[in-house]
Formats: C-alpha cells, sequence, structure tokens
C-alpha cells in the first residue's frame, strides 16, 4: 500500500526481540504495544508477563533491579525481590510510606545521612508519623524503647553512617525487631552488598542510594529498593511507586547497569586504598580523629569485621586538629580529590561536611554528631595507592603549624 512521507517516518520498524544484543539495550520507550484486546488485558491484569507502561515498570529498569535483588541475596538463602526508583530518597521515602501510617513511630538512628533525616522532619513527620532517633549501638535503650512504645512498627539504620563511619550491630537490631514484631530498613549504600549482606542478619528491607557505589561513576542518579517481603512489594510498593511516578528511567539504569560489572574489582580497590589512607592519617601529627572501621582502634571494628567480612569500604572521616584554617590549606594543597559533594566514585572526592551536608544543623547539635569545624570526609578512590598516600602527605605536611 502506498503511504506518505510521515506515515513512513511513524511506522513499522524491526521487531528488536529478534535482535540478539550482547549488552543489555536501553529500552526507550514510554509504552509497550498489545497484539489484540485480549492480549492488552492479560498483561494489565498480570496474567500474562509483559510490560505496559514505563512509569508501572520497563524491560531495562527491570532487569538491573532483578540484579541487585540477586546480589543483596546471594548465598543467603533469602528470596527477595527489588524495584529501582528515581534518587536513593524517593526509595527511602516509598518503603516508609508503604511501612507506616499516621499515628506510627519509626525509630531512627540518631545518625544519619543528613537528608534522610531531613525527609524524615519534613515529609513523615508532618504527615502523622513520629520520628524518634536513638543511638543503635546502645541496644538496651532500643529494646526498652519498643517496650515503651508500642506505636514502633519500623526501625531504620545505616552503616557505617554517613559522615562519622558509625557502625550498627544489623544481626541485633534485627534480633530485638523481630521480638517486638517490627520491621526493620537498612541503607547498604555505604558497603553495598559485595561488602554487607543485610538479609543474612534477618532485616526486612534495604534501600540504596545507587548513585554512589553501585553506579560507581558519577554519572546518573537512581535509588533501588530490596525486600524479603516480595508479595507486599508487588502490591503496595508497586502501587505507592507507579502512582507516585518515583520510578527510575530507562537510561540511568543502564549506566547502572555498566557499573554493576565491575563492582567487586571496584569495593575491593576502595577498600585497600581507603585502609592505607587511613592509617596515613592515624599516623600524622596534624590529624585527630580519624573514622574508618578498618582501623583496629575504631570503636566499631569488631562488629564491622563480622558483618563487613570482604573489606569496609571506600569511605573515612577524619579531623584536622587546627581546624578551619588547616581544612582550607589542606584542600588547596590536595590535588588527585576532588571538591564534590556525592561518594562512592571511581576516583577520590573530598567533602567538609560543616559547610555542606550539615551547614543547616545548628553548631551545637552537629559538634556532638561528630561533624566539627576540622571534619573532612573522603571518598577514596581507585587510583593507584602510592599516587595517592602521596599526594594526602604532601597536602597535610603543608599545613602550617603556626595555624590556629
Ligand atoms: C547513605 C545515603 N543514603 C541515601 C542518599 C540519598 O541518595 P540520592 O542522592 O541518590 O537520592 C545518600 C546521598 O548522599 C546517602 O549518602
Amino acid at each position: 500500500m502506498s503511504q506518505g512521507f510521515s506515515t513512513t517516518c511513524l511506522h513499522g520498524f524491526k521487531d528488536f526481540t529478534t535482535n540478539k544484543a550482547h549488552v543489555l539495550p536501553i529500552f526507550a520507550s514510554s509504552s509497550f504495544m498489545f497484539d489484540d484486546l485480549d492480549h492488552g488485558i492479560s498483561i494489565f491484569t498480570k496474567k500474562e508477563p509483559g510490560h505496559v507502561y514505563s512509569r508501572y515498570n520497563n524491560p531495562t529498569i527491570q532487569t538491573v533491579a532483578d540484579k541487585i535483588a540477586q546480589l543483596e541475596t546471594l548465598g543467603t538463602g533469602v528470596e527477595a525481590s527489588a524495584f529501582l526508583t528515581s534518587s536513593g530518597m524517593s526509595a527511602i521515602y516509598i518503603v516508609m510510606q508503604s511501612l507506616l501510617k499516621p499515628g506510627d513511630t519509626l525509630l531512627a538512628q540518631k545518625k544519619l545521612y543528613g537528608g534522610t533525616t531531613e525527609l524524615f522532619q519534613k515529609s513523615l513527620a508532618p504527615n502523622g508519623i513520629h520520628i524518634l532517633s536513638m543511638d543503635l549501638s546502645n541496644l538496651e535503650a532500643v529494646e526498652q524503647a519498643l517496650k515503651n512504645d508500642k506505636g514502633i512498627k519500623a526501625i531504620y539504620l545505616e552503616t557505617p553512617s554517613n559522615p562519622t563511619l558509625d557502625i550498627v550491630d544489623i544481626g541485633a537490631i534485627a534480633r530485638i525487631a523481630q521480638t517486638f514484631n517490627v520491621q526493620t530498613v537498612v541503607d547498604n549504600t555505604f558497603p553495598t552488598p559485595y561488602l554487607q549482606q543485610p538479609f543474612l542478619y534477618g532485616v526486612d528491607h534495604i534501600i540504596h542510594s545507587t548513585t554512589k557505589y553501585l553506579n560507581g561513576h558519577g554519572n546518573s542518579i537512581a535509588g533501588a529498593i530490596v525486600s524479603r517481603h516480595t508479595e507486599w512489594m508487588q502490591t503496595t510498593v508497586w502501587t505507592q511507586l507507579k502512582l507516585i511516578g518515583a520510578t527510575c528511567n530507562p537510561f540511568d539504569a543502564w549506566l547502572l547497569y555498566n557499573g554493576l560489572k565491575t563492582l567487586a574489582l571496584r569495593m575491593d580497590r576502595h577498600s585497600s586504598n581507603a585502609l592505607a589512607v587511613a592509617a596515613l592519617l592515624e599516623s600524622h601529627p596534624e590529624v585527630g580523629n580519624v573514622y574508618y572501621p578498618g582501623l583496629k582502634s575504631n570503636k566499631g571494628h569488631d562488629i564491622a569485621s563480622v558483618q563487613m567480612p570482604r573489606g569496609f569500604g571506600g569511605m573515612l572521616s577524619f579531623e584536622l586538629t587546627r581546624n578551619l584554617p588547616a581544612v582550607k590549606s589542606f584542600l588547596k594543597n590536595i590535588r588527585l580529590a576532588t571538591q564534590a559533594p556525592t561518594l562512592g566514585d571511581v576516583d577520590t572526592l573530598i567533602m567538609h561536611p560543616a559547610t555542606s551536608s550539615h551547614l543547616n544543623i545548628a553548631e551545637e547539635d552537629r559538634i556532638k554528631e561528630g561533624v566539627t569545624d576540622g571534619l573532612l570526609r573522603m571518598s577514596i578512590g581507585v587510583e593507584d595507592t602510592n599516587d595517592l598516600l602521596k599526594d594526602i602527605q604532601q597536602a597535610l605536611d603543608k599545613i602550617n603549624p603556626s595555624l590556629s
């Protein structure tokens, strides 16, 4: 049949399913075709597998989500399913929104990524969810809180925590939570499933900012929800996700998929480099506290050695004893660390929390959390170890001892 120019532009393309791509293709399609009315109905009603609309799900996105569920459960004997979200923040929001209702209490770790604390205070609390923040290393206090407040329905934690790398005993918290029939949510962004698998310890749900180590290359923003409550995922969580529209997009999912291929290689190198840097920092006279769970001197070291058996990750923070003037000098002289407000990229990054992530937190409160004026957070990259050590050494040595 003869047809016009525009019609030819618009209609007909080779069926992609017959092209056997070696790497995952990007399905940049907002919707998916039905063969006929019955086919459409059976996909819409989930009687038959298939895709409808990319806000609901998409083959590229689901392939990567399934991969993350596979990594979080590998060797654990646990079954779980996963969704990708538009960011780590939306992953946290969707899980909490799906778990809690007005009048419930969320027991949250005191030291968390600043954005998470802000989300709890500014999004969950105004919706009638009471937020109780505690130091989760005090297990007796956690148990007491659960005895006192029957409204506690979930416990939220992050280990190692951002930015002071505090370690929480995941197994101990999960055991207490189970006794009180309370669900646990762990942010596994810093360690990734290569270094730590919270499902081994009875945790219910895991969230990720895949923007960080899982992607690893600083070129996508996305998040993941992984849960052993698979039916709840397909009903409650999926409904929230598609209605709020917080789904990931295929391009970011595809970038994440590429990053995942080298996750183990990267995490091994991040961990060995960070351990070497932490040891150097600990021995330098200009440095006060060094926060890295791989150091024997770290208070979380024994627990971390058990729950992070392959290594302690690439994140560390440390205090320069001469505070802000020393911070300025160090940042001016360091060459192999880029000042950028993210983490988990292949190259080394540095950030001054007091003037960035914690800028809006009252000075007294941030100092109580260990975020002093002299604190610097580094995301140690996969550069050659000696280059990193030489660079950090020279930047520390240039701090003028008369600064105060
Ligand atoms: C530990 C942790 N969780 C969650 C988030 C939020 O992730 P995103 O920026 O992808 O929304 C961040 C961001 O820095 C983080 O560090």
